[in-house]
C-alpha cells in the first residue's frame, strides 16, 4: 500500500473520545516494548509518527492514526511491564475492555510478540481475550532481525504452539529494523480494509 497521508487524530482514554467517522480500524496489542509503535511507523514509512522508546510503557493512551483518510491504526498501551501499580493496571484493563469489547469499526487486531521469546502468560491471555470478543487476530512475531535465519522456523513454531493459535490464524515473521514482512503485512491487512 502506498501511504500518502498519516496523522494522529486523537490520544484517547475513553470511548467518548474515539473518532466518530466510522472508518475501519486495525489495532495493535502486545507486551510493553515489544515493538507495536515501531510496527506502525515501518508500515507507513514514518520514522517517529508513533512515539517509540527503548524503555517500556511509552504508549499510555489509545492513539488513533488516520491513514490515507481511509482507515486507522490504533496504537495501544502494552502490558506485562512489572513496574506498574495496581491502580494503573486496573485503568489499563478498563481501557482494553472498553475498546476491544465495544468497538464496532475494529476489523482486526495485530498481536505483536517478540520472536526471540516464548509468548508469556499475558500474551496467551491477550490472545484468548481477543478470541473471546470474536475479533480476527493476526500474530506478528517481530524483531526477526535479532535471530539467525536458521532459527526462524523453529521460533515461529514455538510461537504458534505456545499461543495455541487456531489453524487459520496467521503468524507473520516481521522486522521493523529491516522491513522484512512489510509487504506480507500489507497483503494481509488489505483484506480487512
Ligand atoms: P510500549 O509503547 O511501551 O508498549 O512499547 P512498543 O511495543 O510500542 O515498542 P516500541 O515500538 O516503542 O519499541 C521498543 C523498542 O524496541 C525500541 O527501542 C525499538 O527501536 C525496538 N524495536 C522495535 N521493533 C524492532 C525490531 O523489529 N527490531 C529491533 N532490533 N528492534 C526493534
Ligand atoms: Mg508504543
Amino acid at each position: 500500500m502506498k501511504v500518502n497521508h498519516a496523522e494522529i487524530v486523537i490520544s484517547a482514554v475513553s470511548k467518548k473520545q474515539y473518532p466518530g467517522d466510522q472508518l475501519p480500524e486495525i489495532a495493535l496489542a502486545g507486551r510493553s516494548n515489544v515493538g507495536k509503535s515501531s510496527f506502525i511507523n515501518k508500515l507507513i514509512n514514518r520514522k517517529a509518527l508513533a512515539r517509540t522508546s527503548s524503555k517500556p510503557g511509552k504508549t499510555q493512551t489509545l492513539n488513533f492514526y488516520k491513514i490515507n483518510e481511509s482507515f486507522y491504526f490504533v496504537d495501544v498501551p502494552g502490558y506485562g511491564y512489572a513496574k506498574v501499580s495496581k491502580s494503573e493496571r486496573e485503568k489499563w484493563g478498563g481501557m482494553m475492555e472498553e475498546y476491544f469489547g465495544t468497538r464496532d469499526t475494529l476489523q482486526v487486531v495485530l498481536l505483536i510478540t517478540d520472536i526471540r521469546h516464548e509468548p508469556t502468560k499475558d500474551d496467551i491471555q491477550m490472545y484468548e481475550f481477543l478470541k473471546y470478543h470474536e475479533l480476527p487476530v493476526v500474530v506478528v512475531a517481530t524483531k526477526l532481525d535479532k535471530i539467525p535465519k536458521s532459527k526462524r522456523a523453529s521460533y515461529i513454531k514455538r510461537t504458534k504452539e505456545t499461543l495455541n493459535v487456531e489453524a487459520d490464524d496467521i503468524v507473520l515473521p516481521f522486522s521493523s529494523e529491516t522491513g522484512e514482512g512489510k509487504d506480507e503485512a500489507w497483503g494481509i491487512l488489505s483484506k480487512y480494509l
